[in-house]
């Protein structure tokens, strides 16, 4: 966006297939994200208005807060793209160049471009022009292998050719989402280039965020599978910002771990109230999908939500068993008096 500096706030829920539609994101912005992405979407099935291709990017009024992530290789296609969804409103339009997926990698895209930065620099100089208002952003991986460790590189590539902000997942294409994300990487990638770098990877709490934003010094915080089941991620981060805790920690000389424990106490949100969250998003899924899709698209979540809580086996079997939406609420209203019962889960 010529002019003018992106700045997509503290807190953003990254895109992931099968997971981020609208309710989902919709929920997410409620619960204190100050920016989503769609999962993403083929470049192609786009332009050509596949069928199903527009449930994955309906954004409805949250359109100024929601990024579209794009895929594909060739740099023409995702410029005629990318400008098709900047006429639709959508203010952040991303290039996705870290997917390790092999169906995706077999057509050139995802994080096969980080073996090809030339392509990389043809498709950035090809659709800035077409954006008019809109940014340009790209997520990537630290590199394909461990051999070709190249995000400098590439961040200093897309810096120079026109992108507006880089979201970082520092792991390689082959670890896919084995081993630990690096944040080092991230550390030294935000020294060196000079748009926004937005830090994803591993961050599964207050904590982990406000202990990789300060060690990083990363623009702001992407939640990924830390948001699946648990959004109020968002507004807990918030709240642990606002608090302090974590600033006097580390000022008193505790370390960056130890701080980001501590900032735990006073912003976890009560489970009377994340259940009714999990019941709000129940309804929105199933008002977006119809009751048997949004309810299989609801596990996810409840897996999650449900995962190490007092009383939680039988129910995660119900999950399982669960066909239609209405199930899914009666399980969620069913721990709500387990709960009650059992006060507190962890
Ligand atoms: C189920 C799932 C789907 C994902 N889909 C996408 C996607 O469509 N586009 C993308 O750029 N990254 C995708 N990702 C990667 C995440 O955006 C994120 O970078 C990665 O999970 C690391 O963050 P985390 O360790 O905090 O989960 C996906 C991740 C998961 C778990």
């Amino acid at each position: 966006m010529a002019g003018n500096n992106i700045n997509l706030g503290r807190c953003i829920l990254a895109p992931m297939a099968g997971i981020t539609g609208f309710p989902f994101r919709k929920v997410a912005l409620k619960c204190g994200a100050e920016f989503c992405f769609t999962e993403m979407v083929s470049a192609t099935g786009f332009l050509h208005n596949d069928k199903g291709t527009a449930e994955l990017f309906y954004a409805g009024n949250d359109v100024m807060q929601t990024g579209i992530q794009l895929f594909g290789s060739s740099p023409e296609i995702l410029a005629q793209a990318a400008e098709k969804a900047a006429d639709k409103g959508f203010k952040v339009i991303d290039i996705n160049m870290g997917c390790p997926v092999k169906k995706v990698i077999k057509i050139g895209a995802g994080s096969a471009i980080l073996k090809d930065l030339q392509t990389l620099s043809a498709i950035v100089k090809s659709v800035r022009p077409a954006l008019k208002d809109s940014f340009l952003t790209i997520k990537i991986r630290s590199g394909f292998d461990e051999n070709s460790i190249n995000f400098l590189e590439t961040g200093r590539i897309a810096e120079e050719s026109g992108v507006d902000a880089v979201f970082f997942h520092p792991r390689t294409r082959s670890l896919m989402f084995g081993g630990a994300a690096d944040h080092s990487l991230t550390k030294k990638l935000k020294e060196n280039i000079s748009i926004p770098v937005y830090a994803s990877g591993d961050i599964f709490s207050a904590g982990d965020a406000l202990r990789i934003k300060h060690y990083t010094g990363a623009d702001g915080i992407m939640f990924a599978r830390g948001a699946i089941g648990r959004p109020w991620i968002f507004s807990e981060y918030l709240s642990a910002g606002y608090n302090n805790i974590f600033a006097e920690s580390l000022k008193k000389g505790n370390s960056l771990a130890e701080s980001a424990a501590a900032v735990l106490s006073g912003i976890e949100r009560d489970i009377g109230h994340k259940i009714n969250i999990m019941i709000e998003l129940a309804e929105e899924m199933c008002l977006f999908y119809g009751k048997e899709r949004g309810c299989n698209l609801m596990k996810p979540h409840l897996y999650n939500f449900l995962k190490g809580s007092k009383g939680s086996k039988n129910l995660r079997v119900m999950v399982n068993n669960a066909k239609t939406g209405k199930e899914i609420k009666d399980i969620l209203n069913m721990f709500k008096t387990l709960n009650d019962e059992y006060i507190g889960i962890n």
